[in-house]
């Protein structure tokens, strides 16, 4: 996720671009730049790794003249964070420069034809075969070569484009990344995302997939890909700034959780065949003999990231039948680890910056572990650290309690453990397909989910005074029932504990009396029947029960207060599911009691001290 302006008009661009860009630091923030067309229709790009201050910085030194103009504030997807892979990008005449964020997916096959053909590449981002394509394909017929190099890239994108021969124009287009214009007057502004713009005009054009905008000082003339005009309608926007930041919600956390399905989709991205057969890991690479030669799996992470461990785990026992220990990073470091050659270490990290995993990461390979990553973020210290690094592509992540973070690396975790067990013949092709599937359907199927917002936020005004609250489940249940009170913890302040369901009456059910509410998950058909009696014996001591279970079960809503369903879904997709209304459950609690939510009290959203 980047974010990208623009601005043609009759002020200086580069004053647009980088107050555009610093609203936009949000969408991430590792590098920044700028392309400007300035005297004699030269364009002169800047960019800088690091925040926008080191962009700023030399753009107050050496001004970039001009009004018309693009700029990027970037969260790298393709290649680490560094001055050549920072936004914009030029062909080799300067003719093109190029702003995108999203995933050129067959960037690979066109780099290489490009190679080829004698072009010359300084980054390794995915964007610069579009600038090189673009030089390659131009017919001095600046739209006509945009429209055709579209042709050629398949993935997502918001981009816009300045050509030295036509500098009165920017063009941009949009494929599942957002793009709006901002109708100004002999003026007109670009950008990915309301807040960029919102001090400048607050008319705008949301642009919709597939459209192409050509954008002069005076116009906006927006046409389909076939070159049929469109007529927008105008969208007047009346959010204030803060709240435009958070895409109208009111705090990152419930727009992050509303983020999910993107980040989902976004993750599973190109790791699933066509055909939904195969899971695909192309940055890893791996041969059977590469898993044969694994005899127990290791997995270190803190937090939240501990909890999407806890899941990898079951996935990883289940469909590849290797033994997984997971460990708390900051215990894992002091415990004289049993870890070997033998061992692969997977560390879970948003941040990838959490000092404790980046150190039980390097203690594991002291010990000569192989290691791999799953982080969030590109070039991060955990990536850097680690042998190879599987990416989540949830995009920056704001708000301290996790969300959208965790259900992509449960996506990650799912697809990792299905990869491995395809590798070593120890998983079910037939089963393979159905989580493959499953996965797949995921983003539809957590859209649905939010239906239940209404319930979630009736439960909290009820129950939010609470002093204790109880999660259940069992199996793979009993992890999210760890990040279900993790999550109510962390931002409501309410005490909570997640027990195993079998577990209660080795001491916890002296806890439960009446009122209590417990949170009970029984979504594992294995376990239901279990499940089911441990909900009768809290119910027996006059707890009040939320149950959560998937739809077509029945029986639960017989032995609850109220019933929480999730779609119908393959047992290992049901945890991505059922944790997302324990997610909203936390966020309306945190609301009823008054806390703030986003910055809950003593946290910090990336830990970098032990
Ligand atoms: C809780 C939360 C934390 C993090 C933990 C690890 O909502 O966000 O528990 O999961 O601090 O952080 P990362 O994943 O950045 O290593």
């Amino acid at each position: 996720m980047c974010g990208i302006v623009g601005y043609i008009g009759f002020n200086q661009a580069a004053d647009f671009l980088l107050d555009g860009m610093a609203k936009l630091e949000y969408r991430g923030y590792d590098s920044a730049g700028i392309a400007v067309i300035g005297a004699n229709n030269v364009i002169k790009i800047q960019k800088k790794v690091g925040r926008l201050a080191n962009l700023e910085a030399i753009v107050k030194q050496d001004p970039n003249e001009g009004v018309v103009g693009i700029g990027h504030t970037r969260w790298a997807t393709h290649g680490r964070p560094s001055d050549m892979n920072s936004h914009p990008h030029a062909d080799e005449n300067m003719k093109f420069a190029v702003v995108h964020n999203g995933i050129i997916e067959n960037y690979m096959p066109l780099k290489e034809e490009l190679l080829q053909k004698g072009y010359h590449f300084k980054s390794e981002t995915d964007t610069e075969v579009i600038a090189h394509l673009l030089a390659d394909m131009y017919d001095g017929n600046f739209e006509g070569t945009v429209r055709r190099m579209l042709d050629r890239v398949d993935g997502a994108y918001a981009l816009e484009i300045i050509c030295a021969d036509e500098p009165d124009k920017i063009i941009c287009t949009k494929k599942e990344n957002p793009l709006v214009i901002g109708l100004g007057k002999g003026e007109n502004f670009v950008a990915s995302d309301i807040p960029a713009i919102i001090n400048y005009t607050r008319d705008t054009y949301i642009l919709s997939d597939g459209e192409i905008a050509i954008v002069t000082k005076d116009s906006v003339s927006v046409s389909d890909r076939a070159g049929n005009p469109i007529n927008k309608k105008v969208f007047h926007v009346i959010w204030n700034a803060e709240a435009a930041e958070k895409g109208g919600y009111e705090h990152f956390m419930l727009k992050e959780i509303h983020d999910q399905p993107k980040a989902v989709r976004d993750t599973f991205g190109t790791h699933i065949s066509e055909d939904m057969s195969q899971a695909l890991f192309s940055e890893l690479n791996w041969e059977a003999s590469d898993v044969d030669s694994i005899k127990n799996i290791l997995i270190v992470a803190c937090g939240t990231a501990y909890h999407a461990g806890l899941v990898t785990k079951k996935y990883i026992e289940s469909l590849a039948r290797i033994p997984v220990n997971v460990e708390i990073a900051s215990e894992y470091r002091y415990s004289n680890p049993l870890t070997d050659s033998s061992t692969l270490c997977i560390v879970i990290s948003q941040s990838g910056e959490t000092s404790d995993t980046l150190a039980a990461l390097k203690e594991a390979k002291r010990l000569g572990a192989r290691s791999l990553a799953i982080t969030n973020v590109v070039g991060s210290s955990i990536s850097r650290e680690a042998d190879q690094t599987v990416y989540t592509w949830a995009g920056p992540e704001i708000s301290v309690a996790s969300t959208k973070a965790y259900t992509t690396q449960l996506v990650a975790g799912l697809l990792f453990a299905v990869y491995l067990g395809q590798l070593n013949g120890k998983l079910d092709a037939a089963l393979a397909k159905d989580i493959l599937i499953g996965i797949h359907e995921l983003p539809e199927l957590i859209h649905t989910i939010f239906e239940v917002d209404e319930d979630m936020k009736a439960f909290a005004k009820h129950y939010g005074f609470k002093t204790d609250a109880f999660f259940l489940g069992r199996s793979i249940d009993y992890a999210v029932a760890m990040e279900g009170a993790l999550k109510l913890k962390e931002i409501s302040y309410i005490h909570a504990e997640a027990y195993a369901g079998g577990e209660l009456k080795h001491g916890t059910l002296a806890l439960i009396e009446e009122g209590v509410p417990v949170i009970a998950l029984a979504t594992q058909e294995d376990v239901f029947d279990k499940m089911i009696s441990n909900i009768r014996e809290v119910k027996a001591r006059e707890a009040v029960v939320i149950g959560i279970g998937m739809k077509g079960d029945e029986e639960i809503a017989k032995h609850v207060d109220h019933t929480i369903y999730i779609p119908r879904a393959n047992k290992f997709i049901a945890p991505i599911l059922a944790v997302v209304p324990l997610q909203l459950l936390a966020y309306y609690a945190a609301i009823t009691r008054g806390a703030d939510v986003d910055k809950p009290r003593n946290l910090a959203k990336s830990v970098t001290v032990e």
